[in-house]
C-alpha cells in the first residue's frame, strides 16, 4: 500500500499531529528544565526514588531511577503513550490487522510464541494451525538430528534477521546447549566467513541449512551455492540434498535449488525477518538447546508478551524502557544508546539489538507520509563489559556527548568462579553509580562531571525462558517508540537502495573489465573507486 509523500510546503500548513498533544507540549517544557536536574540530588532529597522508579516482572528487573525523570515527567510519558492510542495499536498488532501498511502486512510475530489452541487470525485464516504444526517439524526433526548424530557441523547461512537472531541466541544459551554440534553461522559475502567455516567441517558430517524469507538476498545465495558446489565436489551430487535444509517463504525458489519439500520449513509473510527468531529461523537454535529448552524460550517470550498486554503502563516494563528512550532521544535530544551486557554470553546482543531497533525505527517519515519533526531511533552500539570499561568508557564518563547507557547484569551465573561473577556484578552497578555520582577533583584533568543517565536491567539468570523475555521486551519497546513516533517499525525501504546501486556498481565493474576506460553516466568517485577495484585484474 502506498502512502503518499507529504510535501514540505503542505507540511508547514498542517499541524503536526504528535506535537499537538497536550502531553507533547508539556514534556517539551520539561525538558527545558531537565537541563539543571540532577540525578544524584534526586536520591538525596529523596531517599525512597528507587521504589518509584523501577518495575518487576517475567525475572527481570527494571531499574530506570538513574534517569532525568521525576514524578511530574513519568506522568507526562504515561500520559504521552495514552495520548498515542498505544492500547489501541497494541491491540490491533495482538489482533492480527495490517498495522504494517507499506508492504500490506500484518506483524504476527507473538503468534509464533503463543500456546497452542488459541485461534489467531491473519487475513482471515486461522495461522495457530500452521504454526503449531511447523513447532512439531522441528521438533521432530531437531530431535531427529540431535539423536542420530550423524551430523557434527550445522552452519546456517543467513543474514540480518535470518542470522543475527539465532546466532546470538545460541550463543547466549551455551550453558544450554548439545557440546557434541559445532554450530557455524556464516553471513558475510566475503570468501573469508564461508572458507574459514569450510574449513573446519567435515562434508560428511555437514549439514546446511540456508535461511531466508525471500531466498533472493544476494549473500545468501552466494554462500549457499557455494556450499552446494564444496559438497558435491567432496560427496558426489547424489548427497547434496540429505546435507541441506531450508527456511523460507519462497517455497518455488528453494525447490529449484534442489531442496525436497520435507526439508522446506515455512516463513509467513506476517513476519519480519528481524521478528523471525521464533519460526523455524530458531531451528539451529532448537538444535542446538533441544526442542523442550526452545519451548521454553518461546514460553518466556509469551510471557513477556502477557505482561506487556496486561500490566498497567505504570509496571509495564516494555512501556516503561520505551517511555525512557523516548525522554532521552527526542526531549533531550540524545542521538545515542550504549546496550552494555554484563555477561560475556550476550556479547552479541547489542548487534542484535541493532537490527531489531535501528531497521525497525530509524526512519523519518510518519505513518501519514510526512516527514517527521522530531528525532526518532537512536544510534545503538555497545558489547559486553567489562570490555568496554577498558575501552570505550573513558568517553561516557568525561566525553563532550552524553550517552545514556542501558545495562544488563545477570544474578546468577551458570558457571563456576563465584568470586569473579560476584565481582562482575560489582563492575556493572559500579559503572551506573560512577556515572551519576561522577567526582569532584582539584585537578581539571581527573573532574568527573557526573550526572551520566543509565538505565539497568538486572536478569535472575541467563536461561531459555528469560532469554525469551528479555527479546520481547525489546521487541515492545521498539513497538511503543514507533507508536509514540507514529512510524512504521516493520518496514525497511532503507536499505533497498544500496542493493540496487550494488547490483548497478558490479555491472560496471564488468564492463569496466572489457572497455578498460572509465564510464559515463556515473561521477567521477563512484568511478574511480571501481577503477581502483578493478586495477591489474
Ligand atoms: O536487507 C535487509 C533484510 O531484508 C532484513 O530485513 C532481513 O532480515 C535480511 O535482509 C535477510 O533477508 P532474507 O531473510 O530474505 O534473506
Amino acid at each position: 500500500m502506498m502512502t503518499k509523500r507529504v510535501e514540505s510546503h503542505d507540511q508547514n500548513s498542517l499541524p503536526c499531529p504528535r506535537r499537538s498533544l497536550s502531553s507533547w507540549a508539556a514534556l517539551e517544557r520539561l525538558a527545558e528544565n531537565a537541563k539543571d536536574f540532577s540525578i544524584r540530588d534526586a536520591f538525596r532529597d529523596d531517599p525512597k526514588r528507587f521504589e518509584k522508579f523501577h518495575s518487576q516482572s517475567c525475572g527481570i528487573l527494571l531499574d530506570y531511577s538513574k534517569q532525568p525523570i521525576t514524578s511530574d515527567i513519568k506522568e507526562k510519558l504515561l500520559a504521552l503513550a495514552e495520548d498515542c492510542e498505544l492500547a489501541g495499536w497494541r491491540s490491533r498488532m495482538f489482533g492480527g490487522e495490517t498495522i504494517n501498511e507499506s508492504e500490506n502486512r500484518a506483524v504476527l510475530h507473538t503468534a509464533l510464541r503463543s500456546p497452542a489452541g488459541l485461534s489467531i487470525k491473519a487475513g482471515g485464516e486461522d495461522i495457530s494451525l500452521k504454526i503449531h504444526a511447523t513447532l512439531a517439524r522441528m521438533k521432530a526433526f531437531s530431535e531427529h538430528i540431535r539423536q542420530e548424530k550423524r551430523f557434527r557441523h550445522i552452519v546456517n547461512i543467513g543474514i540480518g534477521g535470518s542470522d543475527l537472531g539465532s546466532r546470538m541466541a545460541n550463543e547466549a544459551l551455551k550453558p544450554f546447549t548439545d557440546r557434541f554440534f559445532d554450530m557455524h553461522y556464516v553471513s558475510n559475502l566475503d570468501p573469508a566467513h564461508l572458507s574459514e567455516t569450510l574449513r573446519v567441517c567435515d562434508p560428511s558430517k555437514t549439514l546446511f541449512i540456508v535461511t531466508s524469507k525471500t531466498f533472493t538476498t544476494q549473500e545468501t545465495m552466494m554462500n549457499a551455492l557455494h556450499a552446494k558446489a564444496w559438497l558435491d565436489d567432496a560427496l558426489g551430487p547424489e548427497s547434496v540434498c540429505s546435507h541441506f535444509v531450508a527456511v523460507t517463504q519462497n517455497v518455488s525458489k528453494a525447490s529449484k535449488f534442489g531442496l525436497d519439500p520435507e526439508h522446506i520449513f515455512p516463513m509467513w509473510d506476517w513476519v519480519g525477518g528481524r521478528y523471525s527468531l521464533w519460526s523455524a529461523v530458531g531451528l539451529p537454535l532448537c538444535i542446538s538447546i533441544g526442542f523442550d529448552q526452545f519451548q521454553a524460550f518461546l514460553d518466556g517470550a509469551h510471557e513477556m508478551d502477557r505482561h506487556f498486554l496486561d500490566a498497567p503502563f505504570e509496571q509495564n516494563l516494555p512501556v516503561l524502557l520505551a517511555l525512557v528512550g523516548i525522554w532521552n532521544r527526542t526531549f533531550l535530544k540524545r542521538d545515542i544508546l550504549a546496550l552494555l551486557p554484563y555477561s560475556q554470553l550476550l556479547d552479541k546482543f547489542p548487534a542484535f539489538i541493532q537490527q531489531l531497533d535501528m531497521e525497525s525505527n530509524g526512519k523519518s517519515v510518519g505513518r501519514d507520509g510526512r516527514p517527521v519533526s522530531y528525532p526518532t531511533g537512536p544510534i545503538i552500539f555497545g558489547e559486553a563489559g567489562t570490555n568496554g570499561q577498558h575501552a570505550f568508557y573513558q568517553l561516557f564518563h568525561q566525553g563532550t556527548t552524553i550517552v545514556p547507557c542501558e545495562f544488563i547484569g545477570i544474578k546468577h551465573s551458570e558457571y563456576d568462579y563465584p568470586e569473579s561473577h560476584k565481582t562482575l556484578l560489582a563492575n556493572v552497578i559500579g559503572q551506573t553509580k560512577a556515572l551519576m555520582d561522577g567526582q569532584n577533583d582539584p585537578d581539571a584533568q581527573k573532574q568527573l562531571d557526573g550526572n551520566r543517565p543509565s538505565v539497568t536491567l538486572m536478569l535472575e539468570r541467563l536461561d531459555p525462558r528469560t532469554l525469551g523475555s528479555l527479546i520481547a521486551l525489546y521487541e515492545h519497546k521498539v513497538f511503543t517508540q514507533g507508536i509514540v513516533w507514529n512510524i512504521n517499525s516493520f518496514d525497511q525501504w532503507g536499505v533497498e537502495l544500496g542493493k540496487t546501486v550494488s547490483g548497478q556498481v558490479l555491472k560496471r565493474m564488468e564492463l569496466a573489465l572489457e572497455s578498460k576506460g572509465s564510464l559515463q553516466g556515473t561521477d567521477s568517485s563512484t568511478q574511480a573507486l571501481i577503477d581502483a577495484a578493478r586495477k591489474d585484474q
